[in-house]
């Protein structure tokens, strides 16, 4: 919120608005006439976040859509331009803690793991559709898993016996593929990661959403982004850059000041408090007068 700075009858966009905790904060301090479009692309989260933002009603309007659609998204709901603008990348806890959802190698649920259930493949598709070698490039690329060629094996032999149906059956077999385990971190999280990011499509909807969301802010408009690991902080980090320092895709005069110079991340008692912050990386700029 430091880095939004929310003010009396500013309009917000929560690209994320997920159960409506940010969304909730903007409208706080906006108060009285501030105004937030909230975005998600998951249908179940949106009506969470109808029921906790509902004391507000007057002043929020939430979207089923992907952020990927933010112009067009602001300019059918007449919220242009913007004030600030927030993405907190990835999924949310009800999301992951929803077996049935599929995005938990802890507990055993269908291989789903996409975040709009009302379209396009599931991660149980996908592993039937790929062949051996462009899996081992999937969970290299999007997961960075060094072992991706010995898990892409185990998957393909487990799915010719029939035996890769459910999370935990996936789990499993990535845990006894890999030669050595991390200390402190779960074999399956990275292939979990590079399907959930490849079902989703997030890299490109996170590309889309980082042309069109600046030019959607008025100047001294903000945006803040929230990644959560490296391939997309690098797209936020080199993005921002681009416009605030202009390059061969944004040629000219910077458009917009970088706020944080360094990445900010989670302080020591936030992760106490929510440990799923400690991966979390924060960076924000914000638009410069034309
Ligand atoms: C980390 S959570 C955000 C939590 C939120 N800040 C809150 O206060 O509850 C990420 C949310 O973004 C949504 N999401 C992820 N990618 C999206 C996309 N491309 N378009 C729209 N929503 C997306 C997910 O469905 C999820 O609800």
């Amino acid at each position: 919120m430091s880095f939004l700075c929310p003010r009396n009858s500013g309009q917000y966009c929560d690209a994320t608005v997920g159960v409506g905790s940010h969304a909730r904060a903007i409208i706080e301090r906006s108060a009285p006439h501030g105004r937030v479009i909230g975005i998600d692309r998951d249908a179940e989260v949106l009506k969470l976040a109808k029921n906790i933002l509902a004391p507000y009603d007057d002043r929020v309007r939430l979207v089923h859509a992907p952020f990927s659609q933010i112009r067009s998204v602001l300019e059918e709901a007449g919220a242009l331009p913007l004030d600030g603008c927030i993405a907190d990348l990835g999924v949310s806890s009800v999301q992951l803690d929803r077996p049935e959802r599929g995005f938990s190698f802890r507990r055993s649920g269908p291989l789903d793991m996409r975040m709009d259930r009302s379209r396009g493949e599931t991660a149980g598709d996908l592993l039937r559709r790929v062949d051996e070698e462009g899996l081992a490039r999937l969970l290299c690329d999007l997961g960075e898993e060094r072992f991706a060629r010995k898990i892409a094996r185990a998957v393909t032999r487990a799915r010719e016996g029939g035996e890769l149906n459910t999370t935990l059956d996936l789990a499993g077999l990535v845990a006894r593929s890999v030669p050595r385990r991390e200390s402190n971190k779960d074999p399956a999280t990275r292939v979990f990661q590079a399907l959930r990011i490849a079902v989703n499509d997030e890299l490109g909807e996170l590309d889309r959403f980082l042309q069109d969301a600046p030019d959607c802010l008025r100047p001294g408009g903000r945006l803040v982004v929230i990644a959560f690991h490296s391939l997309e902080d690098r797209m936020v980090k080199r993005r921002l850059r681009a416009l605030a320092l202009g390059d061969a895709v944004e040629p000219g005069a910077p458009r917009f000041r970088i706020l944080t110079k360094h990445v900010v991340r989670a302080s020591e008692s936030e992760v106490a408090r929510n440990p799923r912050a400690r991966s979390a990386k924060l960076r924000a700029a914000e638009r410069l007068p034309s």
